[in-house]
Parts: C-alpha cells; structure tokens; sequence
C-alpha cells in the first residue's frame, strides 16, 4: 500500500496533500478527492448538460471525482431531481459528463445509492411505500438537505426473499456506470441510508439473516460488495461509510466494532478503496470534536483510505503527512471552490460557501457560478 506523503524533503516546503498518490490501477497527482455532493439539478433523475460544466471545473488532471448520489432503481430515490443510473436514458445522459472529466485527465467514481426509508411515497412508483430493513418510521420533520416539509412515509420493510433483488439493482447500476465510462462506483453506505439502515442496530430489528448480529447486519453491503466486485472487479470498487453518525436515525451501539468489522470483511473482497466520514460529523453540516479516531479502521485496512469530514488544508495536510489517511475528501470547500487544489497549493483565500443554494434547481447560480482564483496578468 501506498503511504505517507513527500518522500524526501525539497528545499521547497511539501504540500502533503499536493504529493502523487497510486491508487491501485490510477495514478492520483494529488490528494483532494471531490466529495459527493447531491446537487439536485437532475431534472426528472436525468443528468444534465450542464452537469458538464459543473464537473469539469473541479477536474484537475491526476484528480479523483466522486459524483452526486446517483440511484440505483426507481424505488431509490427520496429527493427531488437527483440523478440516477437505472435506465438506458440515464446512462447515455451520464456519458458527455464522463468523457468531459476524462478529457481533463480526471478520474472519475460514480456514486451509486438507495435512500430506503429516507424518502416518501411521491417519490416512489405507483406511490407505494418506500423500502427499508424496518417498518419503522422516521420521525417525520427532520430537516434534510434543507427541505424542511420533508415528510417521510412509513416503510415497507423488505423481506428476505426481495433484499437479493435489491443487491441485484445495485450491481446492475455499477454494469451501468461502466457502460457511461466511469472509472468505478463507490457505493453509498453511509449517512441513514439503505445500506446504512442495515447495518446499524438502532434501525434494524430483522430477525432473519440480515438482521441481529453485527455479521447479519452487515450481510447486505457484504453481499453487494460482493455482486458488484464480482462484476466490475475489485480494483473498481469503493464504498463510503459512517458509522460513527447518526444522520436520520441511524445510530449504532458499538460504531468501533461495526467500522472495524466492516474493514476485515472488505479487506477479503480486495476493494480498491474505503471512505469514511470523521466522528466528528455526526450531524450534517456540523463540526463537533469527539474522542472517536478513524486511525483503527485506517490501520486494519488494506486498500485505498479516504477520510472526510470537516477537513480544511491544514487538517487535511496533517493527516496526510501523519499518515492517518490517504486522501482527503472535500464537499462544501470544493462546492464553492472550483480549482480547490490550485487554491491549497497556493495557500490562496477560499471562497465561502452559500448553504442556501446547495440544493436549490438552478443549473449556474451556487453551482457553476463560484469564482477561480484570477490568474495574475502576464
Ligand atoms: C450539499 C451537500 C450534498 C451532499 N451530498 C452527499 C451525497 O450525495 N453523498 C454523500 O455520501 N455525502 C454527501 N454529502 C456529504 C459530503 O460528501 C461530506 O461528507 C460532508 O459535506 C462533510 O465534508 P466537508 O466538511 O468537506 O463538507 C453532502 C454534503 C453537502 C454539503
């Protein structure tokens, strides 16, 4: 595994964060992954020409991308005009938005993910209820990514029998993802999810197989790890958790355990990366210190480790250079800050971000519309 940045020490100062990184088959030039960042300018889950733009003002050549959350079947979905990957329309629309990164040198991982519970009925075909590991509900005025009549409707708990159709959806997505020339999927395991509601003991109360245990709770991310690996190779895989949050409910009693259980199961599969969100996130949005560490599940893990969370350039260069990571994933710095690497480079001021346009539908403003640096006259 690779590790560490900057070997040697250049009279020039080192920017750990600045230094090439080999990500099993792809040659990283820097550190600063693009966090997945629902945007919600899909108009009808389709991606949009514009969303060419959009990603190619954060491609760097040598940078890794990772997209919006993307759907895996018609059931996935809880909030307006978010994009999927599950019809041919789709994946042909995902293809100029691939080869514009690409073009740019840019690798680019598509983020595959199914809300479960998170969602409402007018999401969902023919208006049936969404799916979950429970029949729990959520309580109902959570405020999530800003809509704040989100109204959530009771799930349908699925049984044993439909959950292989589910890992099905979610290994027929990353065939998809390959067919839009995306370079690999991450799946979204985290942040109260589908994946997420599975794993985590204070949503699941399955009694079957996929239910009790930590191991039976594991078993459906395991089981699409598996399925998608099996089709795409593992070199092409990643998957994003968190267990330490508690975003929609999704708290477990023992995150240590299930991080670290999660870690030794993916390391037999041979994924090519884990992305994990800070404790410190257990709130959306919000940055609170807590004793928990990533560095466990960094330890035991044998791929590709990538930590997000509440990082600015200094963070990110110590756990870098402190080998606590391999690379640092940005989400509202590099919304609002399209050459993000340049800037951290540089050291250059950062444009703030504007939370009331994250999720709003326009396809320029809080979107494409966030200065870069001026370069200096010649
Ligand atoms: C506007 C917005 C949209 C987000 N959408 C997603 C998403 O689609 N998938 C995901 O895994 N995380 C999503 N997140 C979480 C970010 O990827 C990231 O983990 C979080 O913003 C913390 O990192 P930061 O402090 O660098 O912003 C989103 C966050 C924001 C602010």
């Amino acid at each position: 595994m690779e590790n560490k940045a900057g070997q040697g020490h250049d009279e020039e100062e080192q920017v750990p964060l600045l230094t090439p990184y080999k990500m099993g088959n792809f040659q990283l030039s820097h550190r600063i992954v693009l966090a997945p960042l629902t945007r919600q300018r899909s108009y009808g889950n389709v991606p949009q020409p514009h969303a060419i733009m959009y990603y190619s003002q954060r491609t760097t050549k040598g940078g890794l991308l990772i997209t919006e959350a993307t759907g895996v079947s018609d059931t996935a979905q809880g909030y307006p005009e978010t994009p999927g990957i599950w019809t041919k329309e789709q994946v042909e629309a995902w293809k100029p938005i691939v080869d514009a990164v690409h073009a740019k040198g840019g690798i680019f991982f598509c983020q595959i993910w199914h809300v479960g519970r998170v969602s409402n009925q007018g999401f969902q075909p023919n208006g049936q209820p969404p799916i979950s590991c429970t029949d729990k509900p959520l309580t109902p005025q959570i405020q999530s990514f800003g809509i704040d009549a989100a109204q959530f409707s009771p799930p349908r708990c699925l049984s044993t029998d439909e959950v292989p159709q589910v890992v099905n959806d979610f290994k027929v997505a990353a065939r998809h993802a390959m067919e839009a020339g995306f370079d690999g999927v991450e799946i979204h395991g985290a942040h109260g999810y589908l994946v997420d509601q599975f794993m985590k003991d204070q949503i699941n109360d399955r009694t079957d197989q996929y239910g009790g245990s930590m191991e039976n709770r594991c078993r459906f991310a395991l089981e699409i790890v598996e399925a998608i690996s099996n089709e795409i190779g593992a070199d092409r895989v990643g998957i994003r958790l968190s267990p330490f949050a508690n975003y929609m409910e999704s708290g477990d009693s023992n995150p240590k355990a299930l991080g670290l259980y999660m870690i030794e199961s993916l390391n037999k599969y041979g994924i090519l990366y884990c992305h994990v969100v800070e404790p410190r996130m257990k709130t959306v949005g919000e940055k609170t210190e807590c004793p928990h560490s990533l560095v466990p599940m960094r330890k035991a893990f044998n791929g590709t480790f990538i930590s997000a969370g509440g990082y600015d350039r200094e963070d990110g260069n110590n756990a870098v250079a402190e080998n606590r990571t391999d690379l640092v994933a940005y989400g509202r710095w590099f919304l609002a800050n399209p050459d993000l690497p340049k800037r951290f480079k540089l050291d250059a001021p950062l444009n703030k971000y504007n939370r009331d346009t994250f999720y709003t539908l326009d396809p320029v403003v809080g979107y494409t519309d966030y200065p870069f640096l001026e370069t200096p006259k010649a």
